[in-house]
């Protein structure tokens, strides 16, 4: 039987990728994987009234359990209520690789999937696309479709290489396909070390001459930047200080990404910059207060350390703070 996501309180992001886009900022789009990252996730959007899409990545529900995940998307909507300030939350798959994948979240009351058929040949990433994008709008529930090939590593595909958006391709693969909004590549990557450059020597810059092409094409379109974290330095230093071995661990610029925000990107996807933010404070609590072992006191320092993080990206990079009226 399918829960409908309604039911649940999430909403689909037609409505919030339409204000995003009249407005020149992009809604947030946090990973989680466990409880403390989600509280911190839905207090930080909460605080800066900001709307959200929560995602769930296959790994995450191999992790967690799939049940277990979507009800906790549930209590977080029944949390923000009490927490009195509610915000939009969409409940989102995070790189779908297949069509069965799609339909068993959209049964079980996922607002919004990403079918991800970036890998295959064209014709078959627009066949996979179509298919989902007809099952979902059944249950108007929004679609995310890629064209390009980020490098780096996302579930178990992996790609040495960045293969760009070609934007002379999205016109056709956004009409053929009917997805409500675009993945594209130029230049960003998944995890912590998104460019080769030595310490002190700054990374390259985006592809935005291929952004603003694909603008030109696709007016008013809805696009989304994966592998968008920052890779925050001083995160980084915590972890190394305490006994990490993170080299050359680097990320997108801020002011990268405030440009991308004011542009057609709608939707900025962030998981690693969480994961450096609660191993930081973790190894923190491990290496200066050695007789503790109630989870509570280290993973509760750890989501302090993710809400300051997530209002931080809300308000000074998408601009998504204080959007929620
Ligand atoms: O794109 C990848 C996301 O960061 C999810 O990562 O597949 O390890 O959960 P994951
Ligand atoms: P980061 O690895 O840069 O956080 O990217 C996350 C992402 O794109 C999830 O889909
Ligand atoms: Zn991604």
């Amino acid at each position: 039987m399918t829960v409908s996501y309604k039911e649940l309180g999430f909403v689909n992001t037609r409505e919030m990728f339409k204000d995003a886009m009249k407005n020149g900022y992009a809604v947030p789009a946090y990973n989680f994987n466990n409880m403390e990252q989600l509280q911190a996730i839905i207090t930080a959007c909460v605080e800066s009234g900001s709307p959200v899409i929560l995602q769930v990545s296959s790994g995450a529900r191999k992790y967690a359990n799939a049940t277990l995940l979507r009800w906790m998307g549930r209590g977080a909507v029944e949390m923000m209520k009490e927490l009195g300030k509610p915000v939009p939350v969409t409940l989102h798959l995070d790189h779908g690789d297949s069509f069965e994948l799609c339909v068993d979240c959209i049964e079980s009351g996922f607002s919004s999937v990403m079918i991800d058929g970036s890998h295959l040949p064209y014709e078959e990433n627009i066949a996979l696309t179509k298919k989902v994008v007809e099952y979902a709008h059944k249950h108007d529930v929004t679609v995310e479709g890629e064209l390009g090939v980020l490098a780096g590593i996302e579930d178990e595909v992996s790609a040495e290489h960045h293969t760009y958006t070609d934007p002379a391709q999205v016109e056709d693969f956004v009409k053929r396909t009917g997805v409500d909004s675009l993945a594209i590549s130029i230049g960003t990557s998944h995890g912590a070390y998104k460019f080769k450059v030595k310490p002190g020597q700054s990374v390259p810059p985006l592809r935005f001459d291929i952004l603003a092409e694909v603008e030109k094409r696709l007016p008013g379109f809805p696009i989304v930047l994966h592998g968008a974290s920052s890779v925050d330095q001083t995160a980084v230093a915590t972890i190394n200080k305490y006994g990490g071995k993170l080299e050359n661990a680097v990320g997108v610029p801020v002011e990268q990404l405030r440009k991308a925000a004011a542009s057609a990107v709608c939707k900025i996807n962030v998981d690693s910059d969480g994961r450096l933010v609660m191993t930081a404070a973790i190894r923190k609590v491990f290496a200066t207060k050695p007789e503790e072992f109630d989870p509570r006191k280290y993973l509760g320092p750890a989501r302090t350390d993710l809400i300051a993080m997530y209002k931080d990206k809300n308000q000074n990079v998408l601009g998504s703070a204080g959007r929620v009226k």
